[in-house]
């Protein structure tokens, strides 16, 4: 099992790639589903998760190509032969849930193991049910999988989501433009992923109408074609580069960042000290002068705070002078970098969904376990400013997320290596 050790380097500078969306491809690659002709994505990200759900794929019948080292996918649902999403695949990554939409529009059926808890909560599907059932679709849970059946296909209503769920929106957006009649979502969600699997449905030739706002309206037709896609940039990978600087001092551009992207973050950096501006390439990012300022942060569905970017801001925060809260309302369990980071010498009082975080001057460098993918990446983040060496352990959480993760971080002149069974 891999490690990866850092040692506190100064300030840091130089110029980071940042990659196509880990979570917009993994809802792009389930649309294949909904065409017999091929999709071809681009802009991919090279990722365990890429390849998990590549997995997935394939094992219903998909054919899915991987060219030009992994940033092209070319993927063709033209012979599904197997309609079972198998518990083995989807317990290791939740988003295999989101092919229940498309296999169910596509071919009437559709039998999907329950992705079971992890590490951050229980991650039920009660809204992806409730969604796919408004449509017509008979949904049974029977020995841990989902039984979904639309014998007379699908027929397009109006849903209401009690949360603007991110997946129950996707599944139930990729099952609508196959329905016959129109579909209204309120209260869906308005992540710029979503908007990226619109603009995907709409080359393959769905109708849709309001994605990024809380009301999408979409108008079923018979049938889908293929297209070629390019993945938005991942605004959690930008968000969390853009945080070496912040923690370390010295001055870094995301190149391909985007400040659409991460409007509720950078205004929080700016609360704290951090100037971000916009370059032809993408987002430069530098320390103003002097200390990081405590800010307080209430993680929230987009347009707000993005709860993927909760635990590398509580890492800024250690470090920051005063008292910062942070309130995590999108997760049970999202604090578990917490006790990590308080092994580094953080001060962190965390009770129920809410931290509280005394700034120190200095972490100091320790052995340290990443749990989940972003509390992972947010011990590295700590790691690059603190005294001495960190050794972050069970860093395959991180290759999930982060692809070239110790390179981009060499990049900018971090100390950093990784390290096989330490
Ligand atoms: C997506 O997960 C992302 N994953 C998550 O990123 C992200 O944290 C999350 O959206 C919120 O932005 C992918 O896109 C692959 P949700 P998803 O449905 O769709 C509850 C990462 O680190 N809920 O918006 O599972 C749920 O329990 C990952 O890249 C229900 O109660 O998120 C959670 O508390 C982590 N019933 C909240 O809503 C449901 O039917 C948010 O879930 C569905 C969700």
């Amino acid at each position: 099992m891999d490690s990866i050790v850092v040692t506190g380097n100064g300030p840091l500078s130089g110029q980071i790639p940042i990659a196509g969306a880990k979570n917009a491809c993994l809802t792009l690659m389930p649309a294949t589903l909904l065409s017999d002709e091929p999709l071809t994505l681009t802009n991919a990200p090279r990722l365990s998760d890429i390849k998990t759900m590549t997995e997935l794929l394939s094992s219903l019948g998909c054919e899915v190509s991987s060219l030009q080292d992994g940033q092209v996918l070319v993927m063709s649902s033209h012979d599904l032969d197997n309609h079972v999403a198998d518990y083995d695949i989807v317990r290791k990554m939740r988003a295999s849930n989101l092919v229940l939409g498309p296999m169910l529009a596509r071919l009437g059926h559709a039998v999907v193991s329950l992705p079971g808890g992890c590490a951050i909560g229980a991650r039920p599907m009660d809204l992806h049910i409730q969604g796919l059932e408004a449509l017509g679709a008979e949904i049974e849970l029977r020995d841990g999988y989902l039984h979904a059946n639309a014998p007379n296909g699908l027929k397009g209503a109006k849903v209401s989501f009690g949360f603007a769920s991110v997946g129950a929106t996707e599944n139930v957006l990729m099952a609508a433009t196959l329905a016959r009649g129109t579909t209204v979502l309120e209260n869906a969600a308005r992540e710029p992923e979503i908007v990226d699997l619109a603009t995907c449905l709409r080359r393959m030739g769905a109708q849709i109408e309001g994605d990024g706002t809380g009301t999408i309206t979409i108008q079923g037709v018979d049938r889908l074609g293929g297209a070629t896609h390019p993945v938005v940039t991942d605004r959690i990978e930008l968000g969390t580069y853009m945080l070496a600087p912040a923690i370390c001092g010295g001055e870094v551009e995301c190149l391909g960042g985007r400040i659409d992207l991460v409007g509720a973050f950078c205004e929080k950096l700016d609360e704290a000290g951090i100037s971000v501006s916009e370059t032809d390439k993408g987002l430069k990012v530098a320390r103003k002068n002097g200390r990081i300022r405590s800010v307080n942060v209430t993680t929230e569905p987009f347009p707000g705070f993005p709860t993927d970017l909760q635990a590398q801001m509580m890492a800024l925060m250690c470090t920051a002078e005063g008292i910062s809260v942070l309130e995590e309302k999108i997760f049970e369990n999202r604090f578990m970098h917490a006790p990590e980071l308080t092994r580094m010498g953080a001060q962190i009082d965390v009770h129920g969904g809410t931290a509280t975080v005394t700034g120190v001057e200095r972490l100091k460098g320790a052995p340290v376990m990443a749990t989940d993918l972003r509390a992972s990446v947010s011990l590295l983040l700590a790691g690059l400013a603190a005294e001495g060496e960190t050794v972050v352990s069970r860093v395959y959480h991180l290759d999930r997320g982060y692809e070239q993760v110790v390179r981009k971080f060499e990049g900018m002149g971090a100390k950093i290596e990784r390290v096989s069974n330490r």
